[in-house]
């Protein structure tokens, strides 16, 4: 029944297994014996769901005519595209041409990015310790996958195994698809630094010699960065130097923005500094919005854009959300003290939802067996195991490094 290139399709999903085998622990063994670090969403410190008040106030007075029509286009409503392109960039969008679409989530936006800039059977660069979506959104458009590695020994953004991998796509395909996801990547925390940005443009500039070097960054997580709005987009100013042959795509998402999941709202900004590359991919991604989803969520666009016209309603939404940066914060401290103190190795996180412990390949298994033998449910990634320090209160949290070092000896 199925075609040829479906046959094989299977999501084996890590991350629910060990969600249900969580909750199970904790109907069988009660919930305070058990650590559920698998939760990928924000969580207070009573456990419970957050949902900021501050967005879903502004939600319940949507007009019912905001919400039930369709969108004003395939490609979004005007004022949701204007005020995704303005809060992306913010005071860079002058700098460059500039382009949009709503999405369905920052997923839509990541998956048309792929089928409209390659081919089947061309390349993908990913990162090695990533997103595990991106591997099945590859597979969708039947795409083949390289990583680089992320970290080098130093545990910095690794520049130069990233030029590598992406010099010999350029060289075999004539053209680079490749994904970054900065600030706060998930599933390590890291956040890239100014100068790592500026290798990235340098490396782009240099290959677009050879074809178009297409970026992508998603940052799905940037609200979350300690640095704040400005400083966490700085390294977008050298992008004014992207040779014409580059467009940079920005997957954008309201699931974390406005804790907004479920209403399946996100966006691509892109950026060139030539305009009919902005006007070549814009033509092709509405074709996509037409042939794939129509178009997205009325009241989700409407949601984000009354939020962003509004100094007040803006200034609300952010002191919402700095409680839990900070809370972040505090989370991520108490574990990596102990993780310090312990001799636990784990990736170099600076903010965000994640940290991940440093397990070689081979040994993942085995300490998950060992972990959930004593009723602690992380989640596998590749080279590591992650810690959703976002979905578990603090009290939780302390005195978990420390076990998990005397587990895993
Ligand atoms: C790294 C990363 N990118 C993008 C997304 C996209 O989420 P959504 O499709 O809900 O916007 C997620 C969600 O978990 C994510 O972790």
């Amino acid at each position: 029944m199925l075609a040829k290139r479906s046959e094989d399709k299977n999501i084996i999903d890590t991350v629910f297994t060990m969600v249900n085998k969580a909750k199970d622990a904790k109907i069988k063994y009660g919930e305070e014996n058990v650590i559920d670090v698998t939760i990928g969403a924000l969580y207070d410190e009573n456990g419970n769901f957050t949902i900021f008040d501050s967005v879903n106030n502004v939600y319940k007075n949507l007009d019912k005519m905001d919400i039930a029509p369709y969108a004003e286009s395939f490609v979004g409503n005007s004022d949701y595209l204007r005020e995704i392109k303005s809060w992306v960039l913010g005071s860079h969008e002058e700098k460059f041409n500039v382009g949009g679409i709503a999405t369905p989530g920052g997923s839509g936006s990541v998956s048309s990015t792929m089928k409209n800039i390659l081919d089947a059977g061309q390349t993908l660069l990913i990162p090695n310790i990533g997103w595990g979506s991106y591997k099945i959104m590859a597979k969708e458009h039947d795409l083949e996958v390289v990583t680089y590695e992320l970290f080098n020994k130093k545990d910095e953004f690794n520049v130069e195994d990233f030029r590598e991998k992406a010099l010999k796509i350029m060289k075999s395909q004539g053209k680079v698809l490749a994904i970054i996801n900065d600030p706060c990547h998930n599933p390590t925390g890291y956040s890239m630094s100014i100068s790592e940005w500026n290798s990235i443009v340098k490396i782009m500039n240099e290959l677009s010699e050879i074809g178009n070097f297409i970026l992508l960054n998603d940052l799905a997580y940037i609200d979350y960065s300690v640095n704040g709005y400005e400083k966490s987009r700085e390294y977008m100013d050298n992008f004014k130097n992207l040779s014409p042959k580059n467009l940079v795509i920005f997957s954008f998402s309201c699931s974390k923005t406005l804790t907004k999941y479920g209403l399946r709202a996100g966006g691509s900004v892109f950026i060139s500094n030539n305009k009919k590359n902005i006007d070549d991919y814009m033509r092709a991604n509405e074709f996509t919005c037409r042939g794939v989803w129509s178009n997205i969520p009325k009241g989700g666009m409407k949601l984000f854009s009354t939020i962003q016209e509004n100094k007040v309603l803006r200034d609300n939404l952010k002191k919402e959300r700095d409680f839990y940066i900070e809370l972040l914060k505090k989370r991520s401290k108490i574990f990596l003290d102990e993780a310090k103190e312990a001799g636990l190795a784990v990736y170099p996180y600076k903010e965000g939802f994640f940290i991940t412990l440093k397990i070689e390949n081979d040994k993942i298994k085995q300490s998950m067996e060992k972990l959930n033998a004593e009723n602690i449910y992380p989640i596998q990634v590749a080279s590591g195991i992650r810690i959703a320090i976002c979905g578990s209160p603090s009290k939780k949290l302390k005195g978990l490094a420390g076990r998990i070092k005397t587990i895993l000896k």
